[in-house]
């Protein structure tokens, strides 16, 4: 039988605003790669049917993002320890018979900016503080953990979504009221927000910042904009900051690799094209 020219897509709900087709778009030109990425608009109806059909039409593999990431750990074939922990996945490989296996790379796209952007920082320095207790935070907080961050100060506007992370994730998680969140940046050696505040369309992060100290490593997994009122903030402040475009480039990286048999690199070029 003819090889089939791969393809690897995006299924999300919206998804037209999605970066990823243009991300892998670019890595299979720069690479010379035979195959296509396309985002896929799906309803949380269709997903599984969607999904099931796609190792047939010669996908090889797909990114899942909202409201998918959970959805579609219901029916993978293999779901591996990491999405497992997170509890959602956002990589899916599809085998040659038709298995499909279910990955979150969102950990290590948050690891590999930090190590990209801020080389010097190091997780054991002191606490973390995460700002959020969604879903980004789950595969934050797996991340700091797996990279030896001692405590974790978890803050969140709803404290119970904070203390149900406790009880899954144990006890280096040290629940802390919303309110007072400006009061623990102090302790803080790193400081993630997870959070949609300060994104396009959103209000601003108000937690106030005046505790932080130099050098602590600060960081938004909004991107868009890409230097946020925190980042600006943490900036003038004497911080290391590190914007979120970073975790989405990494976090495509490992896919992009079992499905197109290379490991593409994140540089500058590749910022330029998927902002632009
Ligand atoms: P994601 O999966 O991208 O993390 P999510 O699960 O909807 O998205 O989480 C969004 C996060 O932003 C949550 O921590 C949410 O706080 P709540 O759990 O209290 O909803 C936080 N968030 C969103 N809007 C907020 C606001 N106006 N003030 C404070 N926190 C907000």
């Amino acid at each position: 039988m003819m090889k089939r020219i791969p393809l690897a897509g995006v299924l999300g709900n919206p998804i037209a605003q999605s970066k990823s087709p243009k991300l892998h778009g670019y890595w299979l030109r720069k690479y010379g790669l035979l195959g296509h990425y396309v985002p896929v608009h799906v309803t949380e109806d269709d997903l599984e049917s969607v999904v099931r059909a796609m190792p047939k039409m010669g996908f090889v593999g797909a990114n899942v993002t909202l409201p998918h990431k959970i959805a579609v750990m219901q029916f993978a074939d293999q779901i591996t320890d990491r999405a497992t922990l997170i509890g959602a996945a956002n990589t899916l490989t599809f085998k040659e018979d038709g298995r499909i296996i279910a990955d979150n790379t969102d950990g290590y796209g948050f690891m590999a900016n930090l190590h990209q952007n801020a080389p010097d920082w190091d997780p054991k320095a002191g606490p973390a503080v995460v700002l959020g207790a969604g879903g980004a935070a789950r595969a934050i907080i797996v991340a700091l953990a797996d990279a030896g961050v001692t405590e974790i100060l978890l803050t969140n506007r709803t404290r119970a979504k904070s203390d149900a992370l406790r009880a899954e994730f144990g006890a280096r998680i040290r629940v802390v009221d919303w309110v007072q969140a400006g009061n623990i940046l102090e302790e803080a050696a790193t400081v993630i927000n997870t959070t949609s505040l300060g994104m396009v369309g959103n209000a601003e992060l108000r937690v106030p910042l005046d505790g932080l100290r130099q050098g602590t490593l600060v960081t938004d997994i909004v991107y868009s904009p890409l230097r946020t009122k925190l980042l600006e903030d943490a900036d003038a402040m004497g911080c290391v900051t590190v914007d979120g475009l970073g975790m989405l480039l990494h976090q495509g990286v490992p896919g992009f690799e079992r499905w197109f048999g290379v490991r593409p690199q994140v540089d500058d070029e590749t910022r330029r094209v998927v902002l632009g």
